[in-house]
């Protein structure tokens, strides 16, 4: 069968002829239809994320739909690192597929899925979140900052600002339920400034930046707060500002401020599987919009260096 090959962690992955894969006990083997280029298959494919064995070769790719042998479409989370989704054919634990829907694109599941269950579990099993809450997405102009926008408002959030980089997308997620936008362009205090005027008083803060930019956040955020007392949530999701943030300790002391992450590892993949289902029949009535640009399993090495604003979608 096709698949796509990496076979070292600084060059882009190619199509190549590789064996079949053959179900063990317990998994089922699936005809890939669509499978999404997110950042984490990214760091799968060159060994960054902390995941990572350094085995190579790898067939990158960790989610996405396929037909199973009664033509089902479901939607599938791999366990194996090295076996990846970027192929005609994947074998994994049944317990990790769901059925999708009727009527469901298997491009729009394969692009939104990985991104929309950033927040949707982080809210739903890392934290308690209640209706009417207020959350800043911070970093929310990507894939996964406006999926969080929009499924904090599914979830019940009284109010929405969303923080984040480019003007265009920015502009575009009023459309999507934020409440307020706010700008993270600009001189740090100013920035700061904004920030606190927009989501000082917000309950929890879904965070994909980290990096300095949260750090500056944070301490505009919990200085400004009208009740320090108020407990304010900070979810670690996502770090495209930076690996590491320097917290200041009065931070954590001035207010009632937890940090916690959601991902693999902190939430279970029992918890995160058994959201799966919940989330599949959310896009299958339409629920949230995604942008998707499906790309043929043969032009992989060159959707590699595409920088789109769609989520790339791997078709084989
Ligand atoms: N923990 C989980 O469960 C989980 C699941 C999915 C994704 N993630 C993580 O979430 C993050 C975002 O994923 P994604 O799918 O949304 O990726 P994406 O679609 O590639 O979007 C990334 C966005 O980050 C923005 N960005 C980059 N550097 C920034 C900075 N310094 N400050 C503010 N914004 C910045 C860019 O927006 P502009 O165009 O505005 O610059 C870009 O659109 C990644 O770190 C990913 O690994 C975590």
């Amino acid at each position: 069968m096709k698949a796509a090959l990496v076979t070292a962690f600084d060059t882009p992955p190619t199509p190549t002829e590789i064996a079949a894969p053959v179900a063990a006990e317990g998994q089922v083997v699936l005809d890939v239809v669509a499978a999404g280029l997110h950042p984490r298959v990214r760091s799968q494919a060159d060994g960054s994320h902390y995941t990572s064995t350094g085995a190579l070769p790898l067939v990158p790719g960790i989610d996405g739909v396929g037909r199973d042998a009664e033509g089902t479409l479901r939607y599938f989370i791999l366990d194996d690192d090295d076996q990846g989704s970027f192929a005609e054919r994947v074998a994994v634990d049944a317990r990790r597929t769901v059925p999708l829907p009727d009527g469901t694109d298997p491009v729009v599941a394969a692009a939104a899925m990985n991104p929309a269950m950033s927040s949707w579990v982080a809210l739903r099993r890392r934290i308690t979140f209640e209706a009417g809450q207020q959350v800043l997405v911070l970093g929310a102009t990507g894939s996964a900052g406006r999926m969080a926008v929009q499924v904090a408002k599914r979830l019940g959030a009284g109010r929405v600002v969303a923080a984040g980089r480019n003007p265009q997308s920015l502009a575009a997620l009023p459309a999507l339920g934020a409440d307020e936008t706010v700008s993270l362009v600009g001189d740090p205090d100013e920035v700061a400034g904004r920030l606190a005027a927009a989501a000082a008083d917000v309950d929890v803060v879904v965070d994909y930046v980290w990096g300095a930019t949260t750090a500056a956040a944070m301490v505009a955020l919990v200085t400004a707060r009208a009740d320090r007392g108020k407990p304010l949530t900070w979810v670690e999701v996502g770090s495209v500002g930076g690996r590491e943030a320097t917290i200041p300790s009065a931070a954590l002391r001035a207010a009632r401020l937890a940090i916690v992450g959601s991902g693999q590892g902190s939430v279970t993949t029992r918890g995160i599987v058994g959201e799966l289902g919940a989330l599949a029949d959310e896009l299958g009535r339409g629920t949230f919009t995604v942008d998707a640009q499906p790309v043929p399993l043969d032009d992989v090495t060159a959707a590699w260096a595409t920088g789109s604003d769609r989520r790339v979608v791997i078709v084989p």
